[in-house]
């Protein structure tokens, strides 16, 4: 059985928005539904958590109805908190794969979440990552440095790995920024699936501008 967590637990706190990103209404859906619904539909995803905070928990509940749906779970303080909400709801269910997506990132596409699960399939632990194109710098207070930029990537997510797997990499209450890093801490090589822009995270107020430009042509780009 392979499960998908919907991580919906954040406040959206550097958008600064009143209510957290991902329940943000855009062309009729909150941003959340967007990802849900590559989930729902994809066919290698066979169950659906949704972790939100306790606060949003009565709305999502409502809002969501689907066979699908195994759970909504309450989330944590921190997303690696959340996470361990997650893989503690799917004890008994023991899924054999779970993959991990932000709800922050609305824009999933099927072909992301069928390269990445197959690929943590074959080795059992695979992220979504942007090569990047752009020269980086680190600036420091006025003083740039150049950050050479050969095999640089940005981690995004779907993230799959085998259940086993990731519930031993999160067995201590430690805080990542994501699930690859815990993992590879173990000494599991992480394997890379190459993602595209519309994968981006809705962290700023320009990522939110772009996110209701390409809502308006999902349906037919998804
Ligand atoms: N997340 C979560 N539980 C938390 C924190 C984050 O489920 N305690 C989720 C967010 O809802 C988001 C994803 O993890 O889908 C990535 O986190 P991030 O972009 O940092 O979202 P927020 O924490 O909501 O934003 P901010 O850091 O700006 O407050
Ligand atoms: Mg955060």
């Amino acid at each position: 059985m392979n499960v998908a967590i919907l991580l919906a637990a954040g406040k959206g706190e550097r958008l600064g928005e009143k209510v957290p990103k991902q329940f943000l209404e855009v062309e009729g859906r909150m941003l959340f539904e967007y990802p849900l619904k590559a989930l729902l539909d994809s066919n290698v995803i066979d169950a659906v958590v949704i972790v939100v905070s306790r606060d949003w928990m009565d709305r999502v509940v409502e809002k969501v109805k689907h066979e699908k749906i195994l759970g909504i779970v309450e989330g944590g303080k921190t997303r690696s908190q959340s996470v361990r909400n997650a893989l503690k709801f799917l004890e008994n269910i023991k899924p054999s794969y779970v993959l991990v997506h932000d709800a922050a990132r609305p824009f999933l596409r099927k072909k992301h979440i069928e390269g990445v699960l197959k690929k943590a399939q074959e080795t059992g632990a695979a992220t979504l990552a942007l090569k990047n194109s752009d020269t980086l710098i680190r600036l420091d207070d006025s003083r740039i440095e150049y950050v050479p930029r050969e095999g640089i990537y940005r981690v995004q997510t779907p993230q799959a790995f085998s259940y086993d797997l990731l519930k031993r990499a999160h067995s201590e209450e430690k805080e990542w920024a994501d699930d690859t890093e815990p993992v590879h801490r173990l000494g599991v090589k992480i394997s890379v699936v190459e993602g595209d822009l519309f994968c981006f995270k809705v962290t700023f107020k320009s990522d939110l501008e772009l996110a209701r430009l390409i809502a308006k042509e999902w349906e037919r780009i998804a």
